[in-house]
């Protein structure tokens, strides 16, 4: 696969992708293999579309598929208040076990806004997988159950993972190319 101009570096390859999430969905098989309702898998749309799609070939466990979209607003504004939902999960979640897919969890700030909606509507459980972890910045208490990969202090593209909403596209991931003055 060729190298997309704007990539510096491929971090992680789509065969180092597929890998690795085979194996979360193996753990996500193991997790839920003793419940009897439908697990709610919930997409937060549009990052997390490519790791949810390929970590749903893996699973054996009966699932049904569900996406909110949320918007941050940054911190500049009031914290309490700062996640709009723009579209929301189209069921009931009471007593469900929920499974909230993300791409990245960064400062944690979107998650914990997002865990928080959720829980008010008392699921039977909510577990957070995402496909990167980059711990560095987290400013929330929040962390994944389960990721498939930590990274460091660096901003990356690619497998859904943006640039103002450009190259999510890329099969693999990728550390952007900062322009040399
Ligand atoms: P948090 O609320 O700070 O955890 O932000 C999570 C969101 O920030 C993710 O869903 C991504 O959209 C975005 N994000 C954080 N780091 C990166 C990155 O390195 N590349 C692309 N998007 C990122
Ligand atoms: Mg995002």
């Amino acid at each position: 696969m060729k190298k997309h101009d704007e990539v510096d570096k491929i971090l992680f390859s789509q065969e180092q992708l597929e890998k690795r999430i085979s194996e979360l969905s193996v753990w996500v098989n193991e997790t839920y293999k003793d419940e009897k309702e439908p697990l709610i898998v919930v997409g937060l749309l549009k990052g997390a579309l490519p790791f949810m799609m390929q970590l749903i070939k893996g699973f054996e466990i009966d699932c049904i598929l569900d996406f909110m979209i949320v918007s941050s607003y940054g911190d500049n504004f009031q914290s309490t208040n700062n996640v709009k939902i723009i579209l929301d999960l189209d069921r009931d979640i009471t007593n469900k076990n929920i499974l909230i897919v993300e791409e990245i969890i960064d400062t944690g700030q979107t998650l914990e806004k997002v865990k928080k909606i959720l829980l008010a509507r008392k699921p039977k459980s909510l577990k957070i997988i995402t496909l990167l972890e980059k711990k560095i910045h987290r400013k929330t208490d929040i962390f994944p159950d389960i990721y498939g990969f930590e990274i460091g202090d660096e901003f990356v593209i690619g497998f859904g993972l943006d640039l103002k909403d450009r190259l999510r596209n890329l099969p693999y991931i990728g550390t952007y190319k900062i322009e040399k003055q």
